[in-house]
């Protein structure tokens, strides 16, 4: 649902021509119909087509990977690692082939070790190939704490690093609003379910649609990842990033903030972290680092 929902979102803000893939014949094709059909009511002049082979996606600028299986209630993002793995080989394998040049954001869970994966496979620059999380758990945050707050949510900044798993780390000492510090307007102890409800923000829709996760949310951040690129905005966002000594961490993705602008990731941009933020950014690093280690017994090519 992820896919045509950013089609939708790409049309409406006219960003770019877009080509859905699928490997189930018709469902990219009718999905960009029927999206389509609703530019002449929007305006938009883009070509939206749908497809279930690679050659029609050659020399794409940018590439959104939702493909995957979603969870279902009950399940962690760790559980889909498997059969995921499988899915991102083929996917890397057809983009190395078409679209090597492309700008690739990749939205399949368990984020961080796919979007590793996913690098890994198609051999592309690891400043081409970013994972969306970041802005997604920052939005769930950002959310909770302005109906909690009765403050709108344009008015707070935060920020939630680490792995898009359980270990997320929502950043309190990061967080302003209207400019003030977190701790001078809420307390701890209403504080802690906000973060929790936060870390588990995507089970939450996953328990209420029952037979979907979410995408609504998801499609808004990956958009906000790909407008920058596009339009070279240049915009610091959180997103599960290549880190190659940054944040003490080598040779993995997880979450940070990062520049995206026409070159992909431009920069990771290092903030101070306290000491308890850091511990916990570190809990969740191990815990990316162990379901990067499951993943290599799964397959040694990785
Ligand atoms: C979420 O809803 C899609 O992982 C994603 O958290």
């Amino acid at each position: 649902m992820i896919g045509g929902t950013l089609a939708h979102l790409i049309s409406i803000k006219e960003l770019a021509d877009v080509v859905l893939f699928d490997v189930v014949e018709g469902l990219a094709k009718g999905k960009a119909l029927d999206i389509a059909q609703s530019t002449s009511i929007s305006g938009s002049n883009i070509n939206l087509t749908g497809t279930s082979n690679y050659e029609d996606t050659k020399n794409s600028d940018l590439i959104i990977i939702t493909a995957g299986i979603p969870r279902r209630p009950g399940m962690s993002r760790d559980d889909l690692l498997e059969t995921n793995l499988k899915i991102i080989k083929q996917v890397a394998e057809g983009i190395k082939k078409t679209s090597p040049k492309a700008f690739v954001i990749c939205i399949t869970n368990p984020l961080d070790v796919i979007v590793m994966a996913l690098q890994k496979y198609s051999g592309l620059p690891t400043n081409m190939v970013v994972g969306m999380a970041g802005i997604l758990d920052s939005s769930r945050f950002k959310y909770f704490l302005s109906q909690e707050l009765k403050v709108p949510v344009k008015n707070i900044d935060s920020l939630v690093l680490g792995g898009h798993g359980d270990t997320m780390v929502p950043m309190p000492n990061q967080t302003k609003i209207n400019g003030k510090s977190l701790d001078e307007i809420i307390k701890k102890a209403k504080l802690d379910p906000i973060i929790e409800r936060t870390r588990k923000g995507g089970a939450e829709i996953g328990k209420l649609l029952q037979k979907a996760s979410a995408f609504y949310a998801p499609a808004a951040s990956g958009i906000e990842m790909a407008e920058s690129y596009i339009k070279d905005l240049k915009k610091t966002l959180p997103c599960a990033a290549y880190l190659n000594g940054e944040y003490g961490v080598s040779n993995l993705y997880a979450g940070v903030p990062v520049i995206i602008g026409k070159n992909g990731v431009e920069k990771i941009v290092q903030i101070n972290l306290s000491d308890l933020e850091k511990k916990q950014f570190d809990i969740s690093v191990k815990a990316v680092k162990d379901l990067y280690k499951a993943a290599k017994n799964i397959d040694k090519d990785l």
